[in-house]
This record gives structure tokens, sequence and C-alpha cells, in this order.
């Protein structure tokens, strides 16, 4: 049984672009998933997208649904089920809920432990990008943050899908944030939406403790690769040392499809197509997080 030795804290890992689909989803979803089997790490996945591609992605819709009803998603976690609507926020909010009753239970080792839990999207989120006075939302900002605080006593890694505008919800994360996974597609625009985030992130007032950025290269092509963007990605002064040396291969595994609902690295007679890829980047990813 992997037991969580006391010093270490556990890493609230967001993962986060500027850009939109450079694999954000499937980084949380196929990547942060091998850390629960590879490592034997407690990981909880917050799906903190109101897109909600995450849960999609790894939970058959009648599930979700039966979760939704029942109030296990993420709104549960930024106001109680007496939210008036969803174009009006709660103004009495008490304690945040219990990860018990919003997380559900996707894989576990026989005796239990180590577990691997989703907070489930919600696409009511979607709300909290159209009020535009931030003083409303303090309180459920604050009672996102003390989950997530309390949430880290029962679980080795926290992993938050984040959605990709400058939002609220953005705030929400990297304030919860002690380390951002920033995926980069190599192409210009990408490394521009790194470099937006590495901005963002040092002149917004509100993230007082700066979370430490990694980045991870996705979406390398198996053949005909040009390696010009990567390379100038690795030679920067600033984002060379912090960028992973392993890099996310493209493959058709890893492409979400109608056709299945679940982790990659457990596609029956293709997960063998991945897995050793993503095994590589759990290793480096667990060194750089304070993992291993
Ligand atoms: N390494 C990969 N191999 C194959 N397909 C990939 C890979 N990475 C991402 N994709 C595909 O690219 C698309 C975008 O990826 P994904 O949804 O993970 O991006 P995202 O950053 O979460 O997007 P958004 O900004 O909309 O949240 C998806 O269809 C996904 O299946
Ligand atoms: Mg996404």
């Amino acid at each position: 049984m992997a037991t969580k030795p006391k010093k270490i804290e556990t890493p609230v890992v967001a993962v986060l672009n500027m850009k939109g689909g450079v694999g954000k989803t499937t980084i949380s979803a196929h990547v942060f998933r091998h850390l629960y089997s590879h490592l034997k790490k407690r990981v909880l996945l917050v799906d903190f997208d109101p897109q909600f591609n995450l849960t999609q992605a790894i939970m058959p819709q009648l599930s979700y649904e039966k979760h939704k009803a029942a109030g296990r998603t993420i709104l549960s976690v930024m106001e109680d089920s007496s939210a008036p609507s969803i174009f009006k926020v709660n103004s009495n909010l008490g304690p945040p809920p219990g990860l018990d009753s919003v997380a559900v239970r996707l894989r576990h080792f026989k005796n239990n432990s180590p577990d691997l839990l989703l907070v489930p999207g919600d696409f009511d989120m979607v709300k909290y990008s159209m009020i535009g006075d931030g003083k409303i939302l303090e309180p459920v900002k604050a009672r996102f943050l003390q989950f997530i605080e309390n949430s880290r006593a029962d679980r080795d890694l926290i992993c938050i899908d984040c959605n990709p505008s400058s939002s609220f919800m953005t705030i929400c994360a990297l304030q919860a944030a002690t380390h951002v996974v920033v995926p980069v597609r190599p192409d210009r625009y990408s490394i521009l939406g790194l470099k937006m985030l590495n901005r963002f992130i040092s002149e917004v007032p509100q993230i007082t403790k700066k979370p430490e950025l990694i980045v991870l290269l996705n979406g390398i092509k198996p053949s005909g690769y040009d390696p010009a963007v990567e390379n100038a990605l690795r030679s920067d002064p600033e984002f060379g040392p912090i960028t992973l040396a392993k890099s996310l291969k493209i493959s058709k595994v890893l492409e979400a499809t109608v056709g299945y609902t679940g982790f990659a690295t457990d596609k029956e007679g293709q997960a063998w197509r991945v897995t050793p890829n993503i095994s590589a980047i759990v290793d480096e990813l667990g060194v750089a997080l304070g993992l291993t």
C-alpha cells in the first residue's frame, strides 16, 4: 500500500494553457490517471471546465447523469444545491462538502488504496464566466480553495483540468495550485500561450504564491516531425529548463472518440502503443512534483 510520507505536501497541479486544444484534458485524463496506477498514488482529478470534456472522456454518460442528479459534480464544491438558478450565485455559502460526497471513485487497488477519484464537471459552471462582478464570486472562490486544501490531507496528488479562457475559474485554479503543467504543441501559437500564461501568473495580484511551471510538449508526430519549434523552446533560457525531456506523442489511442469512454492505458489490445511513452512521462513528472 502506498501511503504518503507525512512531510511531502500534496501537489495541486493545474493543467493549463491559455491556448485551447493543446491537450490539457488528454493529459489530465491519460497522464494523471497513470500517476495513480504506475506510481501507485492517490490521485484526485477535478474537471474544472464547463465543457466537462474530461468527465465525458472517462465516464459513461448514464453514470454521469446519475451523479449529476445526486449533486456529485464540481458545482456542489462551488455552491450548495440551494443555488437559486444557473444565472445567480448563492450569497450565503456554508463550508465546502467533504471529498466523499462529491467525488466518484473510478479505480482502486485490491485493498482499496490507493484509489483514483474524479470530481465530475458541470456545464452550469459556465455562469462564472458571465458574472462580471468579482466581489459576488469571492465566497465561491474561498469555498473552492478550502475544498482543495481539505482534500490534500486525503490525496497524494490533485490534478485540475482547466478551461482555456482567462476567467474567474483560471484564478481559482492558479490560487489553489502549487504547480502548473502547461501542455504545449510544437507550434508557435501554443508557445505564445505559454508566454501569456507565464505573464498572467506573474502579474495577477491575487496569485501571491506563484505556482511552479512545468512544460509538457504534446502532439509529437511519430514520423516527418520538424523539431524547429521544440528546439527553440528547449534553448529558451526561461522555458527550456522547465520543459520535461519526455514529450507526449500523437497517437490514435489518445484521440477522444465517441466510440470509447475510458483511459487510454486501459484500452484492450491497444494500450501497449501508448503506455511506455506515458510511463516515461509519469516517471519524470513524479520527480518534478516531488512524489518519488
Ligand atoms: N497526443 C495526442 N494524440 C492524439 N490526439 C490528441 C493528443 N493530444 C490531444 N489530442 C486530441 O486533440 C484534441 C484536443 O485535445 P484536448 O481536448 O486534450 O485539448 P484541451 O487543451 O483540453 O482543449 P480545450 O482548450 O478545449 O479544453 C482532442 O480531440 C484530443 O483527442
Ligand atoms: Mg480541455
